[in-house]
C-alpha cells in the first residue's frame, strides 16, 4: 500500500466540516476589516526566502523543500525553486512586481493556503500545513508605519478567535526595536554570554557565535536560570521604538484586550521591527503557538522594492483545529433529511423532491427505490439525517408526506410546500 509521506497528511470528514466552517467565519472578518485576498504561487524563487526569511533562520538553513528546476528547452536556463516555507516573503514579492504600492492605498491582504517545512513531524508539527495569514503593508504616506495598524491586526485576531470559539488563549507581546536597537542588544546579549555559555547546552553555544538572540528560544531546563538573568531587549529600545509599543499596548488596554509582555519571545523569522506577537493555547503542548506575527518594516527593501512598511500574521489552521477540538468545539454539519423513495418508479419523484428541498436550502441526502424501507431507515441514520421523507406512490400522488423524527421516533405528515421549512426549523 502506498502512504501518505511522513509529516504530511488527509484531512477527512468530519474534520473538514470544522477546517470549512473556520475558513468561512475568517473569510467573514476579513471582509468586515476590509481585507482582500491574495493567492501567490506555492513555489518562488529560493532567493526570495533566503534574502526575506532571512540566511541565517533554521527555516533555511534546514527546513525548506529546494530543488533545482532544469528548464526545458536549451534556451531554458535552469532555477533553483523552494516551496513556500511561509507567506509573507510571497505577499510582499507579489506587492513590488504588481507595483501595489502605487495604488496609493494600504493593501489589507490575506492568503489561505499550505505551507512546507522539513520539521521533525509531531503533535502540531507537519511538513505540509496550512496558514490563514493576514498582511497591511504600504506606502508610509499611507500610514502603515502607524502604531494603529498593529493595533488593529491584534484586535481583528482576537475577534477571529473569540468568533470561531476558541476560549483559552493568550497573547504574547513584545517589541525587537530596530534593526539598530538589535544590533546594540545582540551585543550585550553576545557579552553577557561569554563568562557563561560554557555551561549551556550545544545549541546555545553555537547561538552565541551566529546570532546569540536565538539563545532565548532555548527550552533545555538547566539553561534557564541563566538565560533569565540576561539582559532584556526592552532596554535597548530606542525612544521612538519604545513609544511606538506603548501607542500599541495603549490601545489594546482600550479595548480591553489582554496581554502578557514576554521578552524572551524571539520570532524565528529575520524579518520582525518593533511589535512582535503570538497567540497560544495551552492544550497543544510543546508547540502552542497557535498563531504569529509582527512587523516587518524593511522587508521590501531587502527585496529592492520601495519602503513599504507592513504587519501581519500567520495563523496556523492545524493547530488552531487542535486547539478547537481540546476545547470541545465541533462544526454543526448535520444533514436535515434523508429522502426515501419506497418502490420501483419512484426514483423521479424522490429526486423531483430533493431538488426542491435542495434549492431552499434543505440538506438532503437521496436514497434510492430499490431499497427496502428497512433499508433505508439504516441509510438515513448512517448519513446522520435528522429526519427520514417517504416517497411511495401514495405521497407522491397527494403531496404530502410522512416524515419521521429519527432521534425522537415521531411520524407526521407534511405538505410539499411546507415541507422545507419543516425540515429545517422543527426539531
Ligand atoms: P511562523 O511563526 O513561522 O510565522 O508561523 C506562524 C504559525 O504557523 C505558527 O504559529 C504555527 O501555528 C504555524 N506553523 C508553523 N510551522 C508549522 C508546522 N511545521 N506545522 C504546523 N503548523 C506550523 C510565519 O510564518 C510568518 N510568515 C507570520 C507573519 C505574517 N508575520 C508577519 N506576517
Amino acid at each position: 500500500m502506498i502512504k501518505s509521506i511522513r509529516g504530511t497528511r488527509d484531512l477527512l470528514p468530519p474534520d473538514t466540516d470544522l477546517w470549512n466552517r473556520v475558513e468561512a467565519k475568517v473569510r467573514d472578518v476579513f471582509a468586515r476589516y476590509n481585507f482582500r485576498e491574495i493567492r501567490t504561487p506555492v513555489f518562488e524563487d529560493t532567493s526570495l526566502f533566503a534574502r526575506g526569511v532571512g540566511e541565517d533562520t533554521d527555516i533555511v538553513t534546514k527546513e525548506m523543500f529546494t530543488w533545482e528546476d532544469k528548464g526545458r528547452a536549451a534556451s531554458e536556463k535552469s532555477q533553483s525553486v523552494t516551496l513556500r516555507p511561509e507567506a509573507t516573503a510571497g505577499i510582499v514579492r507579489a506587492y513590488i512586481e504588481h507595483g501595489l504600492d502605487k495604488r496609493g492605498a494600504l493593501q489589507k491582504l490575506y492568503l489561505i493556503g499550505p505551507m512546507f517545512r522539513r520539521e521533525r513531524p509531531q503533535k502540531g508539527r507537519y511538513r505540509q500545513f496550512y496558514q490563514i495569514n493576514a498582511e497591511i503593508i504600504g506606502p508610509p504616506s499611507a500610514g502603515s508605519e502607524s502604531p494603529a495598524r498593529d493595533a488593529e491586526v491584534l484586535e481583528m485576531v482576537a475577534t477571529m478567535l473569540d468568533e470561531i470559539g476558541l476560549r483559552a488563549w493568550t497573547l504574547q507581546l513584545n517589541s525587537v526595536g530596530c534593526a539598530a536597537d538589535r544590533a546594540r542588544y545582540n551585543q550585550a546579549l553576545r557579552e553577557a554570554l561569554k563568562p557563561v555559555v560554557h555551561l549551556m547546552c550545544a545549541d546555545c553555544q553555537r547561538r552565541a557565535e551566529t546570532n546569540p538572540l536565538r539563545v532565548l528560544d532555548c527550552k533545555v531546563p538547566e539553561d534557564q536560570p541563566i538565560i533569565e538573568k540576561l539582559p532584556r531587549i526592552s532596554a535597548y529600545l530606542d525612544d521612538a521604538c519604545r513609544e511606538n509599543f506603548a501607542q500599541v499596548r495603549a490601545m489594546l488596554d482600550a479595548v480591553g484586550i489582554p496581554y502578557t509582555i514576554n521578552e524572551r519571545m524571539v520570532r524565528g523569522l529575520d524579518y520582525y521591527t518593533r511589535t512582535t506577537f503570538e497567540f497560544t493555547h495551552g492544550d497543544l503542548g510543546a508547540q502552542s503557538a497557535v498563531l504569529g506575527g509582527g512587523r516587518y518594516d524593511g522587508l521590501s527593501e531587502s527585496l529592492d522594492g520601495p519602503k513599504a512598511p507592513g504587519i501581519g500574521f500567520a495563523i496556523g489552521e492545524d493547530r488552531l483545529i487542535l486547539a478547537l477540538h481540546a476545547e470541545g468545539v465541533k462544526a454543526d454539519e448535520s444533514l436535515d433529511a434523508y429522502i426515501a423513495p419506497l418502490g420501483a418508479g419512484m426514483n423521479p419523484h424522490a429526486l423531483k423532491l430533493a431538488r426542491e428541498l435542495r434549492r431552499a436550502g434543505v440538506r438532503c441526502d437521496l436514497g434510492d427505490e430499490t431499497f427496502r424501507l428497512k433499508k433505508s431507515f439504516e441509510a438515513a441514520e448512517k448519513a446522520g439525517a435528522r429526519y427520514i421523507v417517504i416517497v411511495g406512490e401514495n405521497e407522491a400522488k397527494s403531496g404530502e408526506f410522512t416524515v419521521k423524527n429519527l432521534s425522537e421516533g415521531t411520524q407526521v405528515s407534511v405538505f410539499r410546500g411546507k415541507l422545507a421549512q419543516h425540515l429545517q426549523h422543527a426539531q
